[in-house]
């Protein structure tokens, strides 16, 4: 089943999320279609929030990056917790399926180490860097109620605001299915 993406100005995308409880075959459902919801949205990253749920759950998929790097990070990460992040900040120009059509350029630091329960409740401690890592800080935000456009500078967000109000209104041109917050 496909959900649809809740955009911008959503009260659950600012809402720090909740741990997941154990494994359930309803979790497991929600794991599929997370994917299919992600997939035909084209995206790379997709967390719980984003389709109106306050769990800590995201899932990743780099394939669409065509990047020999990015092969094998199909992922689910469960009740994550980033415990160190290291190396120096480099800047990536990061979008959102939340926030369709703006993408700014966003510093975060090169490496994590997370520990997380994957798709069959196994815990794992990993360590990613790079566009892995990028791609997990995005989604880990998420589930801490944070946006990447949080992350911009205060003149910044002035220039975006007005795109920003657009989008909760539902003025904006998206290929999949949105929830806007403040359709009238
Ligand atoms: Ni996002």
């Amino acid at each position: 089943m496909i959900y649809p993406i809740v955009a911008y100005g959503h009260p659950v995308l600012k809402r720090k999320a909740k741990d997941i409880e154990g494994n359930s075959e309803e979790l497991q459902q929600l794991i599929t279609d997370m994917f299919e919801t992600m997939y035909n949205a084209n995206g790379i990253g997709l967390a719980a929030p984003q389709i109106g749920k306050d769990i800590r759950l995201f899932i990743t998929d780099g394939t669409p990056l065509e990047d020999e790097s990015m092969k094998d990070f199909k992922k689910v990460f469960i009740n994550p917790e980033i415990i160190e992040e290291e190396g120096d900040d480099w800047p990536y120009e990061e979008g959102c399926l939340s926030i369709p059509g703006v993408h700014e350029e966003i510093m975060r630091s090169e490496e994590l180490t997370i520990r997380y329960f994957d798709e069959k409740w196994q815990e794992k401690t990993e360590r990613f860097s790079g566009m892995k890592a990028r791609i997990i800080q995005h989604e880990y935000d998420h589930i801490e109620g944070i946006l990447f456009t949080d992350h911009l500078s205060a003149f910044k967000k002035r220039l975006l605001k007005s795109r920003l109000t657009n989008i909760s209104k539902g003025a904006v041109s998206v290929s999949y299915r949105m929830i806007f917050p403040d359709k009238k």
